[in-house]
């Protein structure tokens, strides 16, 4: 059995107005003045915003506010709130949205806390970041899982290039107030676009061509299913709140290492592959990981089909008899027909985008990081693999 290390110190406060205790948590943490950062309507609109600054103001605590976060969050937004910070004399982060906010957040606290060095690098992994300002958050969107993980991710615009910081546990939330009424007023396509991201969370764990162990893979198989009922249930009943509570915890479990533990670090190869479409195209991570994942594992799956036949046996009720090879092409199919339940897209195609050959070549470049380094574990992929995929999921 493999040794793991699980380290999970985000304060958790789950349940109906959790979001409200907000400004009390701020002054017990210490919180001179903070940084109230969201995205582009949803937290106005809603009135998120206004009960946030009221929790705030009853709290004596001070803000400052920037709003104009984008899905597949911009490099500029962060400079813009690391120069805020730096001259409002910030010392809390708090992130009111889904993972971009979040993630803006994380990198707005690194750039701050190590002022020697452009936030930049720690994006491009040549240098390491030393502090980060406390972060907390109020999460509208169960996707990313970022309110509990170690990373954040951010596009910069010159070249869109989308990067994943350097993980350390600095940038871990210290708090996360999960309220799942919070969730209601999402888009469907939102909804269900963070439902796959919570399930590729623990398919990349999962899927790994090593030994694993019983506990976790039985509470991994158990999430996939929870997610997938749920999934579905949220496609007739979007305001069904217990529903959206068990997304909600799902999404944060499936994120903070939890699925990971004994299962050496797992695959990723799938992130990799839509973070460069996220970045060239601006497309919903969820999404992009639909239309990738089916292409990914028909090109993968004979590397340990009996991983495959598991998951098809354990998740989506296939029988298992020998021919290992049909069981786990009937699983990857089985995760498609949910994929198109759920109205996610299993090709790119269906995201709406058309790829020219020159577009694949640029994908399958940057993601190798021009043609240096190999992605995934459960099978190693050079340039040319993932150019391959990119083919078969057009
Ligand atoms: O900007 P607003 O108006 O708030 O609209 C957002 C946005 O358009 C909307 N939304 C969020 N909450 C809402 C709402 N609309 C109505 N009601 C609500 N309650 O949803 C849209 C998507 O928001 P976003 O934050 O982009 O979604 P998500 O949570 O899926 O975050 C995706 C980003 O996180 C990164 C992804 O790559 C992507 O950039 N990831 C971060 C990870 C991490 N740090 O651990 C791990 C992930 O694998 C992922 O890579
Ligand atoms: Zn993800």
């Amino acid at each position: 059995m493999r040794s793991f290390e699980y380290y999970t110190p985000t304060r958790v406060i789950f349940g109906k107005d959790a979001h409200l205790q907000v400004g009390t948590l701020l002054k017990e943490y210490g919180c001179k003045k903070v940084l109230i950062h969201y995205g582009s309507k949803s937290a106005e609109a809603s009135g998120l915003l206004d009960e946030v600054k009221k929790s705030l103001t009853d709290a004596k605590v001070e803000f400052v506010t920037l709003g104009g976060v984008v899905p597949n969050p911009r490099l500029s937004k962060v400079r813009e709130g690391i120069d805020l910070c730096r001259r409002e004399n910030v010392d809390f982060l708090l992130a009111v949205g889904g993972g971009s906010v979040i993630d803006s957040c994380k990198a707005i606290g690194y750039g701050c806390a190590n002022p020697w060095t452009d936030v930049w690098n720690f994006f491009l992994k040549t240098e390491t970041p030393t502090a980060c300002l406390p972060v907390g958050v109020i999460l509208t969107i169960a996707a990313t899982g970022s309110e509990m993980s170690n990373s954040s991710v951010i596009t910069n615009e010159d070249g869109w290039l989308k990067r994943g910081c350097v993980k350390t546990d600095l940038c871990r939330p210290r708090f996360a107030l999960l309220n799942p009424q919070l969730t209601c007023t999402l888009p469907q396509y939102q909804t269900e676009s963070g439902c796959v991201d919570i399930l590729m969370h623990t398919m990349e764990r999962y899927f790994v061509n090593a030994e694993t162990m019983e506990l976790t893979d039985s509470i991994s198989e158990s999430l996939m299913q929870t997610v997938i009922y749920n999934a579905r249930i949220l496609m007739k009943d979007p305001l069904n709140y217990d529903a959206r509570a068990e997304v909600m915890w799902a999404g944060s479990l499936s994120h903070n290492g939890l699925t990971g533990c004994g299962t050496g670090g797992g695959d990723w190869a799938c992130h990799q592959l839509e973070h460069e479409l996220g970045g060239m195209f601006d497309v919903a991570h969820g999404a992009g990981l639909a239309a990738i994942w089916g292409s990914w594992a028909r090109y993968v799956y004979q590397e340990n089909p009996e991983r495959f036949a598991q998951f098809a046996t354990n998740v989506f009720d296939i029988p298992c008899g020998t021919d290992f090879e049909k069981t786990a092409l009937a699983g990857i199919e089985a995760m498609e027909d949910f994929f198109r339940s759920v109205e996610m897209p299993t090709s790119i195609g269906e995201l709406g985008l058309t790829l020219t050959d020159a577009q694949i070549q640029e994908l399958a470049f940057k993601c190798s990081f021009e043609d240096t380094r190999t992605i995934g574990t459960f099978r190693r992929l050079n340039r040319k693999d993932m150019e391959k995929i990119y083919h078969s999921a057009l």
